[in-house]
C-alpha cells in the first residue's frame, strides 16, 4: 500500500495547448507539446491514483490503466470537460498552456489571401482553472505560470488572483526548461507563501517532484 499512496484518490489533470480555429484551416494555438501534464498524470496514476487527463492537440499517449484520456481542441471545450470531472476530484493540476484569447469569429470558409493587411478580432477565452477553483469543495488546486520577466512576483499574482493552493513557477528565461523538451526547472509556491526551487530535471522526475509536495500538503 505505501507504494500507492494516491489509491482511491481521483485527479483531474489539463495537458497540452489548445486550439483555437480562425478558419477551416488555420488556428491560435502555442508550443505545448503536453508532455509535463502526461508525466504529471503517469505520476499520479503510478501512485495509484484514478486520473483524468483533459489534454489538448499532442503527440503523447498516456497508456496506463488508470488514466482516462479526453482529448479536446479548444479552451472552451477543456473547460467543459473539465468541469464535468471536478467534483469527485481530490488533487487538479492545470498544466495545460491555454490560449488566453480565441477569434471572435471561426470563419467557415478558408480566408483569401487578396488583402494587404487582414485583422483578426479576438475575445478572451475562460480561465479554465480558475473558474474551476472558485468552485472549490475541498480539492487542493494547482495551477502553473510559465514566465519569462518578474517571474515569482507574477507566479504569486496569479495564485491569489485564481484561488489556487499552490503554483508550479517555470521560466522560459531557464534554457532547457519550459515548452516541448523532456525536462523542466520548476518552483513550488504555497498560498502560505512557501517557496522550493528545483534543478533543471526530466519533466518525469519533476512530476514526482510535484507530486511529493502535494501530498505533503493534502495528508496533514
Ligand atoms: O507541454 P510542455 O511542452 O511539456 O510544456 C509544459 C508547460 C511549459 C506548458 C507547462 O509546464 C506550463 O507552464 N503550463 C502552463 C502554461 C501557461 O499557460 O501558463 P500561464 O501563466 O499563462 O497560466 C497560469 C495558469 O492558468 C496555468 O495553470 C494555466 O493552465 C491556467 N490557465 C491559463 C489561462 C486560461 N485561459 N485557463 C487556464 O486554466
Amino acid at each position: 500500500l505505501a507504494r500507492l499512496p494516491w489509491r482511491g484518490k481521483h485527479v483531474l489533470i489539463t495537458a497540452g495547448p489548445t486550439f483555437e480555429p480562425i478558419d477551416p484551416v488555420r488556428f491560435i494555438g502555442n508550443h505545448s507539446s503536453g508532455k509535463m501534464g502526461f508525466e504529471l498524470a503517469r505520476a499520479a496514476a503510478s501512485w495509484g491514483a484514478r486520473v483524468t487527463l483533459v489534454s489538448g492537440p499532442s503527440q503523447e499517449q498516456a497508456n496506463h490503466p488508470l488514466i482516462t484520456c479526453l482529448r479536446v481542441q479548444t479552451a472552451s471545450d477543456m473547460l467543459e470537460a473539465a468541469q464535468s470531472h471536478f467534483s469527485d476530484a481530490d488533487v487538479v493540476i492545470g498544466a495545460a498552456a491555454v490560449s488566453d484569447y480565441r477569434p471572435a469569429e471561426t470563419q467557415e470558409q478558408k480566408i483569401k489571401k487578396t488583402a494587404e493587411t487582414l485583422r483578426l478580432d479576438l475575445v478572451k477565452n475562460p480561465d479554465i482553472i480558475q473558474t474551476l477553483a472558485s468552485g472549490k469543495q475541498g480539492q487542493f488546486v494547482v495551477g502553473f505560470a510559465l514566465e519569462t520577466e518578474n517571474e515569482e512576483e507574477n507566479a504569486r499574482e496569479k495564485l491569489r488572483r485564481k484561488q489556487l493552493d499552490a503554483i508550479v513557477l517555470n521560466s522560459l528565461r531557464d534554457p532547457g526548461a519550459g515548452f516541448g523538451g523532456d525536462r523542466n526547472k520548476v518552483s513550488f509556491i504555497d498560498k502560505n507563501s512557501g517557496i522550493k526551487s528545483f534543478e533543471l530535471k526530466s519533466k518525469a522526475d519533476v512530476a514526482r517532484d510535484i507530486l511529493r509536495e502535494i501530498d505533503a500538503r493534502i495528508s496533514k
